[in-house]
């Protein structure tokens, strides 16, 4: 998924930079702002045992699936209404399960009614989101994994895995430029094939993990890692308003929406991390209280916070240092047009080595 500081091409700089700081005894890894889920997943596959959370539950369903499940998923209960997966290898069984949902016809649920501009045509704001097929089919498939859920026929896990691969699959065809705060006025090449379900990737090994939907500034308290690894917002663009349509598929809750894009009530998931005002008094307060041996901090140089300002946070907790690294910039909006004031940032890894764990 194209997330908006995605750390997807930073990994091994992650990795690196980590591995030259820590101690060799070290084996929990807190990812506090896990978004996509991609930094926890890589270091799962490190053999870590990971602890993710984030703010949005989108991000916590996606996290739910690749950091907490696993182990392989056999869809045993499905057998009833799927017969023919009895004849499926159990690590084969996503695959059908995901081929028997890309199947299923249409509905006008609420995504199609809200979202697509069969749905909304006679409504005061028309919206194109997805093509109209497309809109159908993710009403289709997210009913028929809930209606699973609600009869037990799909185990949580299954659950998640399923709704991750919808998100997944979805986002793939959506008629924006990137992001969810504006959809294109006509209907783009790709947003016009038919949605497939892909199934996600399932990450096997042999550790339990966590996962939490919460505040960071909360949940740190309750955590106790060796690694603390920290990707805030860097700067004004509130998550909750750039991926609200995902918030939705994975809710699928009815919430009221307004406005041209659609957008639902996001009160309790402002990050404060997104404000100028707020941000140094959140962070000092969360790197006072964390619980780890090493807090790293992804940031760069156009962040909301100074590099002294974080400099002097780190270093009440002890020896404070960083590494760098020169980043393309996140682009939303492809188009040449654009007027950015340099194509390249400066990503920093600031990383302190607490004293009083
Ligand atoms: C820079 S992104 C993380 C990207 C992630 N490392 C990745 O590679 O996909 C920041 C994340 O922080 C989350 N977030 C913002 N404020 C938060 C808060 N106060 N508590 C928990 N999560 C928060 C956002 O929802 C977003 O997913």
């Amino acid at each position: 998924m194209n997330y908006i500081g995605s750390k997807l091409s930073l990994l091994n700089f992650l990795e690196n930079s980590i591995n030259k700081v820590v101690d060799k005894n070290c084996d929990t890894f807190c990812d506090l702002f896990a978004g996509t889920g991609i930094v926890g997943s890589y270091f799962k596959k490190k053999g870590y045992k990971i602890v993710a959370n984030d703010i949005q539950y989108y991000s916590y369903v996606l996290n739910r699936h690749y950091i907490g499940n696993h182990k392989e998923l056999n869809f045993s209960k499905l057998l009833k209404e799927i017969p023919e997966l009895k004849k499926n290898k159990t690590e084969n069984r996503k695959n059908f399960v995901c081929d028997h949902l890309s199947n299923l016809k249409g509905r006008k649920g609420f995504i199609y009614k809200n979202y697509c501009l069969g749905g909304t045509k006679d409504k005061v704001e028309q919206r194109q989101y997805f093509s109209d097929e497309n809109g159908m089919r993710c009403d289709a498939i997210r009913q028929k994994i809930e209606n699973w859920k609600k009869e037990k026929m799909i185990s949580d896990d299954e659950y998640y895995f399923l709704i991750t691969s919808l998100m997944e699959s979805i986002d793939r065809y959506a008629n924006t430029a990137s992001v969810y705060g504006a959809f294109l006025k006509k209907l783009k090449k790709t947003a016009q094939n038919s949605l497939i379900l892909k199934p996600a990737k399932l990450i096997i090994n042999n550790q339990d993990h966590k996962v939490f939907n919460d505040d960071t500034n909360e949940v740190a308290e309750k955590v106790n890692g060796d690694i603390l690894y920290l990707d805030p917002p860097y700067n004004h663009r509130q998550y909750a308003t750039n991926y609200h349509l995902l918030e939705t598929i994975a809710k699928y809750d009815n919430p009221k929406i307004h406005g041209k894009t659609g957008l639902r009530d996001y009160d309790k998931q402002k990050s404060l991390y997104c404000s100028r005002s707020q941000v140094q008094k959140s962070f000092k307060d969360l790197i006072l209280k964390a619980k780890a041996k090493y807090i790293f901090l992804s940031y760069n140089n156009e962040g909301l916070m100074t590099l002294n300002d974080i400099k002097e946070i780190m270093s009440l907790r002890g020896k404070y240092g960083h590494f760098t690294k020169e980043y393309n910039r996140f682009k939303a909006d492809k188009s040449k047009n654009r007027n950015y004031k340099a194509d390249k940032t400066v990503e920093y890894l600031h990383y302190v080595v607490c004293k009083n764990v």
